[in-house]
């Protein structure tokens, strides 16, 4: 044994496994982002001790999230203190502040590079997973370019390559079937929303997508071990329910969607130089916050953690560096770990009882509620909803007349029945603008040392969005000018000024719109 070969023996035996799981010279990169959409440091203080609670585990337990808190995001876009999911991704994706709305396009309304075609551009594979429909603004503003977020018949064509770059997804996995195909008798759903009465499934597969639309199929891909790309598989006709809700024989797990996505992006780079982007979106912890769904959201961010926990996993396992950053968009609800009930000085308490006494969400009861059919309405409110359901015995006549009065819409209000009896509070049913949290992971320690340096403390949302373009060192401003001609909305509608775009997102509470 020479010299040379017996210094190895002293080296840190965690730097050693690094220098040879990483040869010497290899740029090989993976960028993993996650998104936990509307989810700001208080649905994780809810969602820790609530998990403790259930499992009854130490009061130090905490979730997988919390070990890997590195700093903070300010979220504000071009127009708003208060930002929403359009602009929020869109700091991320082409790393500039654009106006609420802005789905990959500038203040100008132009559109601009995004994080997923440069690097596609430069030879990367690329994914998007989500739990909300895919044509929802997350994942457009990697993909697509259009000045008002709710043209999801044009995103749609977008993501399918119907642009000056042709395709550059190589992968979605999520819902949103509706603005793929039109209405009427179709095998994929009940029923679509495209309005030129295209079959989008149809024509994706025509040219060479492999199309996915129901559990089996899912399955099917093995976990990513039998995925052939580039992959469309569209899970729900719009949102996958809340994991609160989730039958798991119809609807895979985030986690499942996440792990087939880095197996298949990982198999597909085995013999590249490059690696792939890959989008993970916890979308609808927004949805729960909309809602003031206590019981919904602290399950959501159950459902994120095991998908990050995941993610964290993957990076472990291979010999790629990877970054992994996690980060919200924005904060919803303006979520309080504490609530006043009465004029008086307030009990220091929270009860997490009544959230694990919740067997499905508002939205869930809501429509059940809302599907009725029976005699006496007021019975099965009190013995379905109220004891079976959510658990609840000590309800007031008040609250049965207010279900009953709002049978078609009572989602807030039995949301308000839980928010109460746990004593969590909310200040909106909109977004707040509380700065938001951010988790980063390398399997490179010089990778994690260098997302320590320019993200821990207190950030734009914009620096995470310039962070990821930097590591892959890819050039935004030439994708601009490449996608320059591309068709930013729907050739039959007029431009709506940001005000008027402004004043239907102020109405809007999450899940579906059909809104033109
Ligand atoms: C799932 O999709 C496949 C492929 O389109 C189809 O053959 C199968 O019948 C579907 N299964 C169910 C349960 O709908
Ligand atoms: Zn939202």
């Amino acid at each position: 044994m020479n010299i040379a070969s017996l210094a190895w023996l002293f080296l840190d035996p965690k730097l050693l496994s690094e220098l040879t799981l990483t040869p010497q010279g290899s740029t090989k990169k993976n960028i993993i982002f996650l998104v936990t959409d509307g989810m700001g440091p208080t649905s994780l203080s809810l969602t820790r001790s609530f998990r403790q609670y259930r499992d009854k585990l130490a009061i130090d337990d905490i979730l997988t999230l919390d070990k890997h808190l590195i700093g903070q995001s300010r979220t504000r876009s071009s127009n708003s203190l208060v930002t929403d999911s359009a602009a929020g991704a869109t700091a991320f994706s082409c790393a500039l502040k654009s106006y609420n709305n802005a789905v990959g396009v500038t203040p100008q309304r132009q559109p601009c590079g995004t994080l997923l075609e440069a690097m596609k551009y430069e030879g990367y594979h690329t994914g998007l997973v989500v739990t909300t429909r895919i044509t929802d603004a997350t994942p457009a503003a990697f993909s697509s370019h259009v000045t008002y977020r709710f043209y999801e018949d044009l995103i749609a064509q977008h993501q399918l390559g119907e642009y000056p770059l042709g395709r550059v997804v190589d992968l979605m996995i999520g819902g949103g079937r509706t603005h793929f195909y039109p209405p009427g008798e179709t095998p994929y759903g009940n029923g679509g929303l495209r309005k030129d009465g295209r079959n989008l499934i149809e024509e994706a597969q025509e040219n060479g997508w492999s199309y996915v639309g129901n559990r089996s199929s899912f399955d099917n891909l093995e976990l990513g071990n039998n995925v052939q790309l580039p992959l469309l598989a569209l899970l729900a006709d719009n949102d996958i329910p809340f994991d609160l809700d989730r039958d798991d024989a119809i609807y895979p797990s985030l986690e499942e969607e996440a792990i087939t996505a880095m197996k298949a992006l990982s198999k597909a780079t085995e013999d590249s130089d490059k690696g792939f982007f890959l989008l993970i979106e916890g979308s609808r912890i927004d949805h729960a916050g909309h809602n003031n769904d206590p019981a919904a959201q602290v399950r959501e961010v159950l459902a994120f953690d095991k998908a990050f926990k995941a993610v964290l996993d993957f990076a472990d396992s291979t010999d790629v560096e990877t970054v992994i950053i996690s980060t919200s968009d924005h904060e919803t609800g303006g979520l309080a770990a504490a609530r006043q009930l009465t004029p008086s000085y307030p009990d220091y308490l929270w009860r997490p009882e009544a959230l694990l006494a919740a067997k499905h969400s508002g939205e869930y009861l809501n429509n059940k509620i809302a599907s009725f059919e029976g005699e006496d309405l007021e019975s099965f409110i009190k013995h379905e909803i109220f004891e079976k359901d959510l658990g609840i015995t000590d309800y007031t006549p008040q609250e049965v007349e207010s279900i009953m009065d709002h049978s078609k819409a009572s989602h807030y209000l039995l949301n308000d029945i839980v928010s109460r009896r746990s004593q969590t509070g909310w200040s909106t049913h909109g977004h707040s603008a509380v700065d938001v949290n951010i988790y980063a992971y390398s399997n490179k320690k010089s990778t994690m040392h260098l997302l320590r340096e320019k993200l821990s403390g207190n950030h734009e949302n914009i620096e995470i969005g310039q962070f990821m373009k930097d590591f892959v060192n890819v050039d935004l401003t030439h994708m601009t000018k490449l996608i320059k001609g591309t068709q930013v909305k729907p050739s039959d509608v007029d431009e709506m000024t940001v005000s008027q775009q402004q004043e239907l997102l102020d109405n809007y509470h999450g899940g579906l719109v059909n809104v033109y």
